[in-house]
């Protein structure tokens, strides 16, 4: 908004009388055209990427997807087959189910940015191993600081030690706010943990309440 617009706003509400205005500011907006040139470029050097074995196994890079502005950023394990056929995060049985939770908060997939720890496929869905969470993890720390979001909610313990540290316990860290720097981290479960135990469902949810109210847009 230019300067004098916002002086014609103001002597408009002064000239009905209003003394005082209690104004909250939002986030300024990112220059959302730089973060995505930069994303591109990023998820090109990942499409080059041989720094580990998973490469050769793998059909797609699984990049990550989402809204470059978000303020809220989801991190997952690895891709799984769904993913790894379609080059897309979060897009089988656990990515249905998240997207369903968090429609119930009221945020919706085009609102957020997701990304995995690993972006190939490790074979048969084996968990990933720490040479490769390595070998990835500069990927990801890139993604964070180029999204810069106000709050990164970390699914399962392989995204909560990759950010929080080894020695973090998923039951003993969910649903907790830890800083990261100038981030705020939510730990919570995997939503494919979800599916085999639905009654952690109600707990998920609160937690990504608790992401929500720390959101600055
Ligand atoms: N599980 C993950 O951790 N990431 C995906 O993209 C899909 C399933």
């Amino acid at each position: 908004m230019e300067k004098n617009q916002l002086g014609d706003i103001l002597n408009f509400y002064r000239d009905l009388g209003v003394e005082y205005l209690n104004i909250k500011l939002k986030k300024e907006k990112k220059s959302s055209k730089n973060t995505f040139f930069y994303l591109e470029k990023l998820k090109r050097e990942v499409e080059n990427c041989k720094a580990c074995e998973l490469y050769k196994t793998k059909k797609h890079y699984v990049f990550g997807d989402g809204n470059p502005n978000a303020d809220l950023m989801f991190i997952g394990e690895a891709p799984g087959a769904n993913e790894d056929e379609q080059g897309l995060p979060f897009v089988g049985r656990a990515g249905k189910l998240l997207d369903d939770l968090l429609k119930e908060i009221g945020v919706e997939r085009k609102d957020i940015y997701i990304a995995n720890c690993l972006k190939c496929r490790p074979p048969n869905n084996r968990d990933p191993q720490e040479s490769e969470l390595k070998a990835c993890r500069s990927f990801l720390d890139n993604q964070i600081n180029l999204i810069k979001p106000g709050v990164i909610v970390t699914l399962g313990r392989f995204a909560l030690m990759q950010l929080l540290g080894n020695d973090k316990k998923i039951t003993q860290s969910r649903g907790i706010v830890f800083e990261m720097g100038i981030y705020k981290v939510i730990p919570t479960y995997h939503p494919a943990y979800l599916l085999r135990n639905p009654k952690a469902i109600e707990i998920f949810v609160n937690d990504l309440n608790v992401a929500k109210k720390y959101l600055r847009i």
